[in-house]
């Protein structure tokens, strides 16, 4: 997913977001976690952290989306709260999960005063913010989260299929290394940890295939170049079988200052 965007011409969050309301976005979303192992997978590297957390009394999901997280996630834990400024999502959150806190907002607007959380997950979430703005972004969830609770923070990888495909048509220039150190530096070495993990997204048909690169791209304006979407992945991603992309990710875990 694009960071370069976010950087260099970025609309900045709320048109992004803007963007999510559109009928073809849905259908790409829908398409892309139908071909994607990549939400089983996620799900079974969070389950790892959640399995090592002295408590799961709290959750808090920033950026939950269509909930494919939230909601295996949610059942871990005794109480749920969901920060999530695209309104569909969000009342669609308040039907499938009443008993969910659901605050319509994004991250950065919302005040939770001194509440803390056992589990923090933002996952694929910071694309929406400038770069520049990450460690503040990470730094007002860290201030609530518990002193033995984990952040999880998962992002698309500066390496492998996705961002080279990324790469042909913009840029993928997130600095996953500078942001960890950066990590470092702030937390500890001791609180920051991280997992690599690689999913595949495969689709029978071309079509398909094409949805899925555009939901990837995330801006809208990619329409159109749909014809050199399809034509490059036809010529690189083509198997007997149907069409496969390998997606490579980053999770990125802070463990609260007493976290064993
Ligand atoms: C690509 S989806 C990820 C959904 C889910 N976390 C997952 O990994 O499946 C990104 C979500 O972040 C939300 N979002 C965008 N900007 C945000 C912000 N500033 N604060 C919180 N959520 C935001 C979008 O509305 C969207 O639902």
């Amino acid at each position: 997913m694009t960071l370069e965007l976010f950087n260099r011409e970025v609309k900045a969050a709320v048109s992004s977001v803007e963007m999510e309301e559109d009928g073809e976005y849905q259908r790409q979303l829908a398409l892309f976690s139908q071909s994607s192992t990549e939400k089983g997978i996620e799900l079974v590297r969070i389950g790892e952290i959640i399995a090592r957390l002295d408590r799961r009394g709290s959750f808090l999901d920033i950026g939950a989306g269509g909930g494919h997280l939230t909601i295996p996630v949610s059942t871990t834990f005794d109480a749920t709260t969901v920060v999530e400024p695209n309104a569909q999502q969000a009342d669609y959150l308040r039907r499938r999960c009443p008993g969910f806190r659901v605050i319509n907002d994004a991250w950065n607007n919302v005040a939770l005063g001194s509440e803390r959380f056992d589990f923090i997950l933002c996952s694929h979430v910071l694309y929406y913010i400038a770069e520049g703005r990450w460690l503040d972004t990470i730094e007002k969830m860290y201030a609530h989260l518990d002193d033995r609770g984990c952040l999880a923070i998962v992002i698309q990888s500066p390496i492998g299929e996705v961002a080279e495909f990324f790469n042909y048509f913009t840029d993928y220039d997130v600095n996953i290394l500078n942001l960890w150190r950066e990590l470092i530096e702030i937390y500890g070495d001791r609180a920051v940890s991280v997992r690599y993990f690689i999913n595949e997204i495969f689709a029978e048909s071309l079509a398909d295939m094409t949805a899925i690169g555009l939901f990837l791209l995330i801006d809208r304006r990619f329409r159109e170049r749909e014809d050199e979407i399809r034509k490059y992945l036809a010529g690189r991603h083509r198997t007997p079988e149907g069409y496969r992309l390998k997606q490579e990710e980053i999770l990125l875990a802070i463990r609260g200052r007493n976290a064993s």
